[in-house]
């Protein structure tokens, strides 16, 4: 292990470039204004597997866009490792709020990151922890000591849905075997206190559009007599949560497994400092529902959330007009036993229920997932939580993360395989905001892990 560690040390200037020069590319998924450099990521992904001395990288192509595969066969009686993770990233506005440029990577350094952290989008979530797999998996190869038979998944679809991920699945399973599923697109509670998410919660993404009049209106000759849909869609909406911030669709909350005392204990357990993180935020308090922590707020129970809503002039100066329509895209958090289905249909059905007359309801589904809860007692978790000891000189802490990644669910249901997380960044590296960054000793701490992995998985 001395060899491989000596190996990274030694390249530690070429890996720090190597990220760069992938976080330069901007594979934002979900705009397909950027679907030529999403292409010219996935390949960048396949050039850098093949120079880490992967064999049969291929770039599949899909009905959206490309899946990175690859594999390295040591031995076959060996145990394989199936190593998911995500080239693209998320839309970088508002881009004003950036203090160095998305898509310059940059390392600055900061309270929580005095070593230094690379801020570009997607540093954290995903490409720098993806890559740690692939420099990790370099190492090891070059000093041979790859113990596992690796093999590589990396899709440039996870941020908006992974709608073809599913199907190259279901086409691939043979060429898909493996042992377990290793991610590393999670947090760890802090640079001090190593941890291992051992839950993702699922999500019901839903758009709903509430039409009034036939036109948009003069508001003085008509406002007053006629229903504004602004203001009804915002009624309805702040309906969603009661005076406890419980949710009110009816059914809601039916089929949420309930963790007895015991077990809400162990999570509160984790390391969790109220005051530092509203300080991080700006906040003088947090919100919720009643009878809550935070950490159960984010980790075991079920939201709510509102991330766009529009409607009716918002450009410059004023427009006296009453709207015909009224937007808002919501996502909903699920926990087990909640299925995403159902939750779309309930949150459906409710909303049509409370409209009132004078406008009329669309709900349109976007994509969905299931909530995950991994195993902590698996050959696999020990494997990790033996290579995080190993490396942060703690045993880590098992966690609920609060994020979905939807296809750790698909996994466990088409490959019949369980998944750990074993992520290196954290909830204050800004994933998905303005200022996205990565520590520069996360990243290496990702890269000198990751082999302790395979060696505990292995023996
Ligand atoms: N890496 C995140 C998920 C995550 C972040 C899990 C932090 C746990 C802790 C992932 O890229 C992500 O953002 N997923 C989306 C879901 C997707 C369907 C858009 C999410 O959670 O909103
Ligand atoms: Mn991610
Ligand atoms: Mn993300």
């Amino acid at each position: 292990m001395q060899a491989v560690q000596d190996y990274i040390d030694k390249n530690r200037e070429r890996f720090l470039q190597e990220l760069f020069d992938l976080l330069r590319i901007p594979s934002v998924s979900a705009d397909l204004a950027y679907k030529s450099d999403v292409a010219r990521c996935a390949d960048s992904v396949a050039d850098h597997l093949r120079k880490a001395g992967v064999d049969k990288v291929e770039v599949c192509e899909t009905a959206g866009h490309p899946i990175v595969y690859g594999e390295k066969i040591v031995d076959p009686a060996a145990p394989t490792v199936l190593v998911y993770g995500h080239y693209d990233v998320q839309p970088a506005d508002p881009i004003d709020l950036w203090e160095t440029p998305a898509f310059e990577p940059a390392i600055r350094k900061t309270a929580i990151h005095p070593d230094g952290a690379i801020f570009a989008r997607g540093a954290c979530d995903d490409k720098g922890q993806m890559f740690s797999h692939v420099k990790a998996v370099e190492a090891m190869l070059a000093t041979g000591q790859l113990p596992c038979n690796v093999k590589f998944m990396i899709e440039g679809e996870e941020e908006c849905g992974s709608s073809n991920l599913a199907s190259f699945v279901a086409g691939n399973r043979d060429r898909l075997k493996a042992d377990v599923i290793l991610i590393s697109d999670t947090s760890i509670i802090a640079n001090d206190t190593p941890s291992i998410d051992c839950g993702l919660r699922g999500l019901s993404y839903v758009e709903v559009e509430v039409t009034g009049p036939n036109r948009d209106l003069h508001s003085g000759v008509y406002g007053g007599a006629v229903a504004n849909p602004i203001t009804i869609l915002a009624k309805m909406i702040a309906s969603i949560h009661d005076e406890n911030n419980h949710i009110t669709i009816q059914g809601f909350y039916d089929d949420v497994q309930v963790l007895d005392s015991a077990e809400r204990t162990e999570l509160n357990k984790a390391p969790f400092d109220l005051e530092a993180y509203k300080k991080d935020l700006g906040i003088a308090a947090v919100w919720g529902e009643k009878g809550y922590t935070t950490l159960e707020r984010t980790g075991i129970r079920p939201t709510f959330e509102l991330n766009g809503i529009w409607g009716g002039y918002t450009g410059e100066g004023s427009k006296t007009v009453l709207p015909s329509k009224a937007f808002a895209k919501i996502s909903m958090r699920l926990v087990p036993n909640q299925s995403s289905d159902t939750i779309t249909r309930l949150f459906s059905e409710h909303f049509t229920r409370i409209a009132p007359q004078g406008v009329t309801v669309k709900v349109t589904p976007h994509h969905g997932g299931e909530p995950v809860v991994t195993p902590t007692n698996s050959r696999a978790y020990l494997a990790a939580s033996r290579a995080l000891e190993q490396t942060y000189g703690k045993k880590p802490i098992p966690t609920r993360g609060g994020g979905s990644i939807p296809i750790v669910a698909l996994f466990e249901r088409e490959l019949g395989l369980k998944t750990v997380l074993m992520g290196f960044g954290l909830d204050s590296d800004a994933l998905h905001s303005p200022n996205e960054h990565y520590g520069v000793f996360n990243y290496f701490q990702g890269i000198a892990t990751i082999p302790w992995f395979y060696k505990y998985f292995a023996e």
